[in-house]
């Protein structure tokens, strides 16, 4: 039997009743999103938000193309959203996408209801201007995977049952304003990895936990803090990491200690107090980038691998660095 004139017929059909019948739409879902739209103050980026047509063709969402749900509020880019991240977002229960970024003038704090959308799998406020703590209630989230609450203006300290959260694979906490040290907790995460862990750029301080040693990382952003000790836990050989970067913090250990991942492949150690020298086990590396400047190192730059291809500026200001591409060794 041919079906496509049927299917054509239904097309038609669909194609010019449903908008003003909101046939997809689901009700609830409408209301919630009107009362969003006004809290935020009716921005110009939700113009389409026509309480006449159907909200499943409005922008800066998505229905899931069965139930026609809303499962995923992606905010970004304008200047005149004003105000706070309107409450009713957590009456959106099918919700597994929620973005706010790059919205300068939303202010306040990441509200509680938020821990009503048990459905959330990626969960991005960024570049924004919140305020206030990173929620512990965030924990409640059982289906994250990905957690991005960078370049804002959160304080105070990492919540460390963050790690319970049974499927995350990225935690993006950098450009805050983030006191106190990294959770001991956060080498128990259920899933033993995650593909990114970014603290960069707060005001964290203490120690690594031990714990980390069980953690397997891809890629790990820790620069710009004020840890300090041994950070020697997060390297080894059985881990799979791909990027380490501790730079700009007060780090001492003794670098020639360490055992590398064989899939490392950028290394930023930069301005820290690192002392030993550089072992040759780096030249077993493809190293795509490395920098170990302003530390403590001393003796021989190993001859092979890549270590040659980088330039002096990889490894100046040390206390007593030689061999290509620094001078010689006397
Ligand atoms: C954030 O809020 C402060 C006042 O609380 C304001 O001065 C600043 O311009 C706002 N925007 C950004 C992008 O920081
Ligand atoms: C948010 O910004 C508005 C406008 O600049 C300001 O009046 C309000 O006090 C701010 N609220 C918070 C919680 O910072
Ligand atoms: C969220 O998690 C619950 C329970 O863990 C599960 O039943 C549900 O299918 C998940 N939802 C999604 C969208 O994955
Ligand atoms: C790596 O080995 C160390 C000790 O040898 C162990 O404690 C840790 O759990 C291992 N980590 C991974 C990610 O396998
Ligand atoms: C290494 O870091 C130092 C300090 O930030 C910087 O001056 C230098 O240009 C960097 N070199 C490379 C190759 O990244």
């Amino acid at each position: 039997m041919n079906i496509f004139p049927v299917f054509l017929g239904f097309l038609f059909i669909s194609t010019f009743i449903s908008p003003s019948l909101s046939k997809n739409c689901n009700p609830q879902d409408k209301k919630v999103l009107l009362k969003i739209k006004k809290a935020l103050g009716n921005p110009y980026l939700l113009a389409s938000w026509d309480p006449k047509t159907d909200c499943c063709d409005w922008y800066c969402l998505e229905c899931h193309p069965d139930t026609h749900r809303v499962i995923s509020l992606t905010l970004f880019s304008d200047d005149r959203l004003t105000g706070q991240i309107p409450s009713a977002v957590g009456d959106l229960p099918y919700l597994e996408t929620l973005l706010f970024r790059h919205l300068p003038n939303l202010n306040g704090t990441i509200p509680p209801a938020i821990a009503k959308l048990k459905n959330l799998k990626t969960l991005r406020l960024s570049w924004t201007n919140l305020s206030g703590p990173v929620p512990e209630f965030l924990a409640q989230l059982k289906n994250l995977s990905y957690l991005d609450l960078s370049f804002n203006k959160l304080s105070g300290s990492i919540p460390s049952i963050l790690s319970t959260l049974p499927n995350l694979d990225a935690l993006h906490l950098d450009r805050n304003r983030l006191t106190g040290s990294i959770p001991e907790s956060f080498g128990n995460f259920p899933s033993r990895s995650l593909y990114l862990f970014i603290l960069s750029h707060n005001q964290l301080s203490g120690t690594i936990p031990a714990s980390l040693a069980n953690m397997d990382f891809n890629t790990i952003d820790l620069s710009r803090n004020m840890l300090q000790g041994d950070a020697s836990v997060l390297f080894g050989s059985n881990k799979t990491t791909f990027s380490i970067d501790l730079s700009r913090n007060m780090f001492q250990f003794d670098l020639s200690k360490l055992q590398f991942p064989k899939s490392l492949a950028s290394l930023d150690l930069n301005h820290n107090k690192i002392t030993g020298s550089i072992p040759a086990r780096l030249t077993e590396l493809d190293l795509q980038f490395m920098n170990v400047s302003y530390n403590r190192l001393c003796g021989q730059i190993p001859v092979g691998g890549r270590l040659q291809t980088f330039d002096y500026s990889t490894y100046f200001h040390n206390r007593c660095l030689c061999g290509a591409p620094l001078e010689s060794c006397k």
